[in-house]
């Protein structure tokens, strides 16, 4: 059984700090293993005599939250739990309602904190409550998805989803703190593991060439667990987040970079109803197999990177072309009337992020509808 000293020195061999920097809303992101069990002390270090009432799903309750109450325990921090249904519904104005109530009934005051215990639904269910109540109280994000890890528990992007569209109403909230504990990613399904995977890849490929090519020699690390790579991978990922959200914080500029393959991996998204048909990391894979396809078609990108890149993602076993969905055939018009109600649409023309190169993705406003349709048309046929 290891002791506290064991814990503590494997914490400090293995574990990252990344500051995001945001003045007087800067916060730190924790990243190691084993960080779970130093939760409570880890709050109370750094956020004072706070309360914290969790916000967790089913799945991740039932694997991890008994570690994270007693650390919350020890510390004499532990308000009250709520574990919520998992799955992307839950993320809701009908989930919202009771969930804010029941933080109230926990007894939160404007001091304490929400905990966020769990992955992108949770986080930004529970990260928007926390902005809302009581006008606004401090959350942490102790994300456990690789998705949750590596993007949506950085920036402050909370919300939820309507039958208008995904993300569509919610609030910017900045955590106080991130604790990401990488041996929780161990219960993580495997294709929720790959999922993630495609945001990790999406760094390198929007912005670092270097990181591209390292995640082609070690991915196989990272799904094996290995510490020191999924350390490495995870911290990357978080800095060029932190980076890109401490130069445009309310997304007016440079922050769009984060959407490489998403105007697509969000149409293919809504086309398959959000459902398992597709995860949003597959869109994303998907999606950005298409930036750089596309990119190269309007003769933007040297040819043969859209191939590179494409074998990289096929490689961990991400999809990579529309056609890789199962259950029929998709159609460009529909994709790009999607594509069309996607909030990133301003003046009628589309916003995509296109690339010059592993590396170097650009944002451009005024790509047009009939270009786009003409390109999936292509994609669709090719299959
Ligand atoms: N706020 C942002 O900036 C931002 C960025 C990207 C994505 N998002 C949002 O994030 C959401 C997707 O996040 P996600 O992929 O983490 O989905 P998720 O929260 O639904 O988690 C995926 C599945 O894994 C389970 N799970 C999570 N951690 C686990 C663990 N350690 N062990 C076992 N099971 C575990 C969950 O219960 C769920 O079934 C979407 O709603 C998306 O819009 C937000
Ligand atoms: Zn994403």
């Amino acid at each position: 059984m290891p002791t506290l000293a064991h814990s503590l020195a494997a914490t400090t061999r293995a574990s990252r700090t990344v500051n995001v920097p945001l003045g007087d809303r800067a916060y730190d992101v924790l990243i190691g293993p084993d960080l779970l069990a130093e939760a409570g002390r880890l709050i109370a270090g750094r956020l004072g005599k706070a309360r914290c009432g969790i916000v967790t799903d089913e799945n991740v309750a039932g694997h991890h939250l008994a570690a994270l109450e007693a650390s919350l325990r020890a510390e004499g921090r532990h308000k009250g739990s709520i574990v919520l249904k998992p799955g992307e519904p839950t993320k809701s104005f009908r989930e919202l309602a009771p969930l804010c109530e029941r933080l109230l009934e926990l007894g939160l005051e404007r001091g304490d904190l929400v905990v966020a215990f769990g992955g992108g639904v949770i986080g930004d269910l529970a990260g928007f409550a926390a902005g809302i109540l009581r006008r606004g109280v401090r959350f942490v994000q102790i994300p456990t998805s690789l998705l949750a890890q590596v993007d949506s528990s950085v920036g402050g992007k909370t919300g939820i989803n309507t039958p208008q569209g995904k993300n569509l109403i919610g609030v910017f909230h900045q955590p106080s703190l991130v604790i990401a504990d990488t041996d929780v990613l161990k219960t993580l399904p495997p294709r929720e593991m790959r999922a993630g995977y495609a945001e990790v890849a999406k760094y390198g490929l929007l912005g670092d060439a270097g990181f591209f090519g390292w995640l082609e020699q070690a991915h196989e690390g990272i799904f094996s667990y290995d510490q020191e790579t999924l350390v490495t991978a995870i911290e990357t990922s978080v800095k060029a987040k932190a980076a890109i959200v401490a130069r445009d914080e309310h997304e007016t500029g440079d922050r769009a970079l984060l959407n490489l393959g998403h105007t697509f991996g969000h149409a293919l998204e809504a086309w398959t109803g959000y459902s398992d048909r597709l995860l949003h990391g597959e869109g994303v894979a998907i999606g950005m197999c298409l930036a750089f396809r596309f990119s190269e078609s309007l003769g933007l990108c040297p040819a043969g990177t859209a191939e590179r890149v494409s074998r990289h993602i096929g490689a961990v076993g991400l999809p990579t072309k529309i056609a890789d969905i199962a259950g029929g055939k998709a159609n460009a018009h529909e994709l790009v009337r999607l594509m069309g109600q996607d909030k990133k649409v301003k003046d009628g023309r589309l916003t995509f992020i296109l690339v010059r190169n592993i590396g170097e993705a650009f944002v451009s406003r005024d790509i047009d509808e009939a270009t786009v349709g003409a390109f999936l048309e292509r994609e669709i046929e090719a299959a």
